[in-house]
């Protein structure tokens, strides 16, 4: 879709999509050259941003999603409603993120579009993008787990 024929919703969309491809001007991408921005929205209302950040020993590499998540997570902010990611091509979530995304919120809605313009696919929720995603029980006393 093209957030342009929509409305009511879309301010948030709108400025979710801004956020991300801001974002992507801060990729660390030197070996792939494939800038990504990510722009995750919490149900207070707040905006997250992250930018992929690549390193020598590619594995070590972090996805703009988790990027954005960490940013949420360290605002102790917890309670994500959507989450917007922009790159030259549209992709989807890797796995990794996936289920780095679920541990907090197996109902987010995901949106895909591009470093610019306002195109946008989705949104996928994240549970049917993931189905069976690992999960644990925390435990309650950290010491019985021992
Ligand atoms: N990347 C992301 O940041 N998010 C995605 O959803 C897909 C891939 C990054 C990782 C790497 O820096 C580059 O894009 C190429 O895979």
């Amino acid at each position: 879709m093209n957030i342009n024929d929509i409305t009511a919703e879309n301010k948030v969309l709108h400025d979710l999509v801004l956020a991300a491809q801001r974002a992507a001007l801060c990729a660390y991408a030197p070996y792939s050259q494939f800038t990504v921005g990510c722009a995750l929205l919490s149900k207070n209302g707040k905006i997250y941003t992250g930018c992929n950040i690549e390193n020598a020993s590619y594995s070590v590499t972090l996805c703009a999603e988790r990027v954005a998540a960490a940013n949420a997570i360290s605002k102790q902010d917890l309670a994500w409603d959507s989450l917007v990611v922009v790159s030259p091509q549209r992709v989807t979530t890797c796995g990794v993120c996936r289920q780095f995304l679920h541990e907090f919120a197996p109902e987010l809605r995901i949106w895909n579009g591009f470093l610019e313009g306002l195109s946008l696919e989705g949104p996928f929720l994240l549970h049917q993008l993931l189905p069976g995603a690992m999960t644990l029980r925390p435990v309650s006393n950290p010491i019985s787990n021992q």
